[in-house]
């Protein structure tokens, strides 16, 4: 059946309201949805009686004007894939309808978490991006009943942010997650590998070789010796790699000493950020 697709927080509401759900799934996305955010959509599916969705392409969180302008947007064909995963709601507000008072003036800081890696490169970014979830994740709430909200893991440092939002807010939702979805040859999905041609999609590879490399030591508890993926991105030159480090999976804090010769114990994730072809694209695996 078509999703019910409302623009508007009193539409919302109120359908949330006429569905009295006894659970509610919520995947907020920003449209352009792919096999990575079918996998949360089937997720929520099975977990829970009403399953909304939001498709808004939140400028807030978007450090560079010409990337918020090339955000792929395409909403009729998002709506075959949210009609073919059985979603029931579909909200899609225009930008006055979410910061309808205006920027926000109260914001949310994201802290040192948010100020590393895609922080670093995208200042700003995660304050806006938290500055949506809390507005969506109230706009869902279904306030009886299950609650629960549903991210990917291919976005490991939101995810971080976001559950420690959940936390030092208190919002009163169960926040599930769902691993990355990769193409046949490795490339983990998003909306950006449509903006890439078939050449650079090839380049952009050596994201995964990179990972599977130290993943694989990581497996045979061998010194990780990052040099050597270093080194994998030197022979790509049309990808900018922008850092490719093995974290602490809660901290995210860099565990250098584990990254070269010592013999690999215990749990880590690997986070890689490049360019390819202006494009930035990310990728992570725990290890
Ligand atoms: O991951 C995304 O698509 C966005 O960052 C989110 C969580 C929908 C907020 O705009």
């Amino acid at each position: 059946m078509t999703p019910m697709i409302v623009h508007t927080r009193e539409e919302l509401k109120s359908a949330i309201a006429h569905a009295n759900p006894k659970s509610l799934g919520f995947v907020p996305t920003m449209g352009a949805l792919h096999e990575g955010h079918e996998r949360l959509f089937d997720k929520a599916r099975a977990e829970n009686e009403l399953v909304v969705i939001s498709i808004f392409v939140n400028e807030l969180q978007f450090n560079d004007a010409q990337d918020y302008a090339n955000y792929p947007r395409d909403l009729d064909t998002d709506l075959v894939m949210a009609t073919r995963a059985g979603v029931d709601i579909v909200f899609a507000p225009p930008a006055e309808e979410i910061y309808h008072a205006g920027k926000p003036l109260i914001q949310l800081h994201s802290g040192i978490l948010g100020e590393m890696y895609e922080g670093a490169s995208r200042p700003g970014h995660f304050d806006g991006m938290l500055a949506v979830v809390a507005k969506l994740l109230h706009l869902a709430d279904p306030r009886q009943g299950e609650y629960r909200a549903y991210f990917g893991q291919k976005d490991a440092q939101q995810l971080a942010l976001i559950r420690r939002m959940v936390a030092d807010l208190d919002y009163p939702v169960e926040l599930c997650s769902v691993p990355i979805v990769r193409s046949a040859r490795g490339l983990a999905l998003s909306s950006r590998n449509a903006l890439l041609n078939a050449e650079q999609l090839e380049a952009a590879l050596v994201l995964h070789r990179a990972i599977e490399l130290i993943a694989s030591r990581a497996a045979r508890h061998e010194p990780l010796n990052i040099d050597d993926a270093l080194g994998l991105f030197q022979m790509e030159p049309s990808v900018e790699l922008d850092y490719f480090v093995v974290v602490d999976p809660n901290t995210l804090q860099e565990l250098a000493f584990i990254c070269q010769d010592t013999p690999f114990t215990g749990e880590a994730l690997i986070l890689v950020a490049a360019k390819v072809g202006g494009v930035r694209l990310i990728d992570n695996q725990p290890i």
